[in-house]
């Protein structure tokens, strides 16, 4: 397994360009396989999920081509087993988003439950109540469900809660449903809006998405396009609080700065300074940090997937601060590691009290999930000396090469690879 070794005490300086995004790309990987020819996608991020999920479609017949422009045709799925199988879903659990355009294309799909991961429960309730809502029959067995319909019909849903992946299952399968369907207390992500735009570009007749109440006219087909995804905000946000905590400063080519208003707020309220220039938005880290207090929410709330990073800011802050998560269960598994490092933080149920500033000195830490692990390569940038980010495979789901990006911006940071994990 890589490991990553960062030497902290570098203030960031420079340009990068913020990726395309994951959370975009692995759903509209999926809208593919809805189309009756070949879609291109651009601007598509280098990583291990988008890679998992290109294989979970080779498996289901799709003739996969490409990395940063990459093809999906979808033409050999037909006489496929249309099924999911655990080994990618335990590995990726956005792979159950092939649920709603198979059953949707093809009238049948057999998914492996995802069961839990590191951040939560993560259940798919939701998903298959939308789904059944439209027509489908459902059945569960074996750690699998199997889902049948001749044709999905349009319908009216309310989702109990906002769930991102949940919302775009259910807008995928009523795209090619018959009749309109109108969905309630979907979720507001900027990644729901682009899955509406590339259905849209492929026929589909998708609207408000982006509010609270998703309007689809179902088509009998949808034709495959080319696309680029948008910039990835959370991976502009993890590099936003990099420079903001290392007095950098930083230009963000391509940042997405409208998907980005409650990290901004945030990290504004902390003292940290920004510029919107032509291509992007450009971050100056102060001398002096202030407190702030974060409450994770739905879209346009606080991202849940920026709190780990939010966090090690808070913990350079002149004072004291509350991190409050609201949307995954067990989302603080980098709060003993960051404490390691010399962090002062303490956990009471859903919330974080955090005393800085920390004077960080660098150790031998554990990467557990996507966010944590970035979190602890910002902490290392500030370390006092060496730290060692063991298991970086977690990183590398979400952040391309994030070593290289940081090495750009004059931080000192080595992979290592197939150490001792
Ligand atoms: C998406 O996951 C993102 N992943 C996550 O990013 C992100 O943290 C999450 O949305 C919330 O914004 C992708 O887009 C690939 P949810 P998703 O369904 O869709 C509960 C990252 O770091 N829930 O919105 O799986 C669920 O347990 C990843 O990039 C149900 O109870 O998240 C959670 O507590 C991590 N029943 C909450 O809702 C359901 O049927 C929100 O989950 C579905 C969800």
């Amino acid at each position: 397994m890589d490991k990553i070794i960062v030497e902290g005490g570098r203030r960031l300086r420079g340009t990068i360009e913020v990726n395309g995004a994951k959370n975009a790309a692995l759903p509209i990987q999926c809208a593919a396989l809805l189309t009756d020819t070949p879609t291109t996608l651009r601007h598509v991020p280098l990583l291990s999920d988008v890679r998992t999920m290109n294989k979970l479609l080779a498996g289901l017949g799709c003739e996969v081509s490409g990395e940063r422009v990459l093809t999906i045709d979808p033409r050999g799925v037909a006489s496929g087993t249309l099924e999911a199988p655990y080994e990618l879903v335990k590995t990726m659990r956005a792979s159950v988003t092939v649920m709603g355009p198979l059953l949707a294309r093809y009238g049948r799909a057999r998914i492996s439950l995802p069961g839990g991961c590191a951040i939560g429960a993560r259940p798919i309730d939701q998903h298959l109540r939308g789904l059944e809502a439209l027509g489908a029959e459902i059945t569960l067995a074996h750690g699998y469900v199997e889902l049948k319909a001749k044709r999905l019909r349009g319908a009216t849903f309310v989702f109990d809660l906002v769930t991102v992946g949940g919302t775009q299952n259910v807008m995928m399968a009523a795209a090619l449903a018959k009749g309109t369907s109108r969905l309630e207390n979907v979720a507001r992500e900027p990644e729901v809006e682009e899955l509406a735009r590339i259905l849209n570009k492929m026929g589909a007749r998708v609207h408000g998405a982006g509010t609270s109440v998703i309007e689809i006219e179902g088509v009998d087909n949808l034709s495959g396009v080319d696309h680029a995804i948008l910039p990835d905000r959370i991976e502009a946000g993890t590099f936003m609080v990099a420079a903001a905590i290392s007095q950098g400063d930083v230009t963000l080519r391509h940042a997405p700065v409208d998907d980005l208003h409650a990290v901004i707020a945030k990290m504004e309220e902390a003292g940290v300074r920004f510029e919107v220039t032509p291509d992007g938005l450009r971050v100056l880290g102060p001398e002096r940090l202030g407190p702030v207090d974060v409450t994770t929410r739905p879209h346009p709330g606080f991202p849940t997937d920026m709190q780990a990073q939010m966090m090690v800011l808070a913990t350079m802050a002149h004072g004291q601060s509350l991190i409050t998560e609201t949307i995954f269960e067990n989302r603080f598994m980098h709060v003993p590691e960051l404490c390691r490092m010399g962090a002062d933080i303490s956990v009471h149920g859903n919330s974080a009290a955090i005393r800085g500033p920390t004077r960080y000195s660098g150790t031998t830490v554990m990467a557990t999930d996507l966010r944590a692990s970035a979190s602890l390569i910002i902490a290392g940038l500030v370390a006092e000396g060496r730290t060692e980010v063991r298991r970086v495979y977690h990183l590398d789901r979400g952040y391309e090469t994030i070593e290289t990006r940081l090495q750009a911006l004059g931080g000192q940071v080595e992979r290592y690879h197939g150490a001792r994990g």
